[in-house]
């Protein structure tokens, strides 16, 4: 199966877009109608930008916010390493382009110093003829100011690569660089079986740490003390073990005594 096909740029679908609501959702529509998979949808801003189980995300102008389209086989366990190969790309693009250092939070975080620098949303896109689709949403805090976080009251939880590096970075150069990490992590790891574990562990900042995680109706809390191959969160809770997938999941927090 190939849920991304490498190519030149020249290859890809971009479609650039003033101002939309979600470009997940836009996306949804484009997939709906038939579009390729591979598309990339991007926004100037987002007044809709959403975040994991419907919290919403800041996306005003400056920021890098796009979907991707991604065919899929929903019965395919090897969709659950989809979240850490994109935060992996993420992260890798950034370091490359504007050489800072990045931590993943599992399963979708790319943090740096503790904040958010990047979400991703992953949401299931479906066609009249039954065939599915990952919409990919990739949100980047940019060109942001200290200011334009603390008008969107993020500023607690959230930075941005203009704030940590203290330099403009090129919008454009940034989304090619993802989108090549993203082709290249794919194939090594997704199609071929690469150590995504390898790659991703080491950055992975809660291992090792307890951890509170909420679920729907349960917050169980112990120690973070891997991932499976399947990209998985392995929790130690006492003498019980839990294996938690992201979708599972609705908040986990670094415990305050760990
Ligand atoms: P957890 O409880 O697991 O830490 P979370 O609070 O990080 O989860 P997510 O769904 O991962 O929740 O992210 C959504 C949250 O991100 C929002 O509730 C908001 O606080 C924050 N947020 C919104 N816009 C942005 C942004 N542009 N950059 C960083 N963070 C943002
Ligand atoms: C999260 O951390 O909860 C995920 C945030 C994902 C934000 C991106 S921005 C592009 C795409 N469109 C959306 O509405 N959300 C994602």
């Amino acid at each position: 199966m190939r849920i991304y096909s490498p190519g030149n740029q020249a290859d890809r679908e971009i479609l650039f877009l003033q101002e939309v609501g979600s470009t997940n959702d836009y996306a949804r529509k484009l997939f709906q109608k038939g579009c390729a998979a591979g598309t990339v949808v991007v926004a100037r801003r987002q007044i809709g930008g959403r975040g994991r189980r419907g919290r919403s995300w800041s996306s005003p102008e400056g920021g890098l916010w796009f979907s991707l389209i991604l065919p899929c086989r929903p019965e395919d366990s090897s969709v659950h390493k989809v979240p850490l190969i994109i935060s992996l790309s993420v992260a890798q693009a950034v370091e490359e382009r504007c050489g800072v250092k990045t931590e993943l939070k599992w399963p979708n975080d790319v943090l740096i110093g503790g904040k958010k620098i990047a979400g991703i949303l992953i949401e299931r896109g479906t066609r009249d003829t039954g065939e599915e689709a990952l919409l990919v949403g990739i949100g980047i805090n940019v060109n942001l100011e200290q200011e334009v976080l603390q008008r969107e009251g993020i500023q607690e939880v959230a930075t941005s690569l203009d704030i940590v590096t203290g330099r403009e970075e090129d919008l454009y150069a940034l989304l090619l660089s993802v989108l090549d990490k993203i082709e290249e992590n794919l194939h090594n790891l997704y199609y071929n079986q690469g150590d995504l574990l390898g790659k991703v562990t080491p950055r992975m900042s809660i291992l090792g740490q307890m951890v509170a995680v909420q679920l729907e109706g349960d917050t169980i809390y112990g120690r973070a003390s891997g991932l499976t191959q399947e990209g998985a969160l392995v929790i130690q809770a006492g003498k019980r073990t839990r294996t938690l997938y992201s979708g599972d999941v609705v908040s986990l927090r670094l415990r305050e005594d760990s």
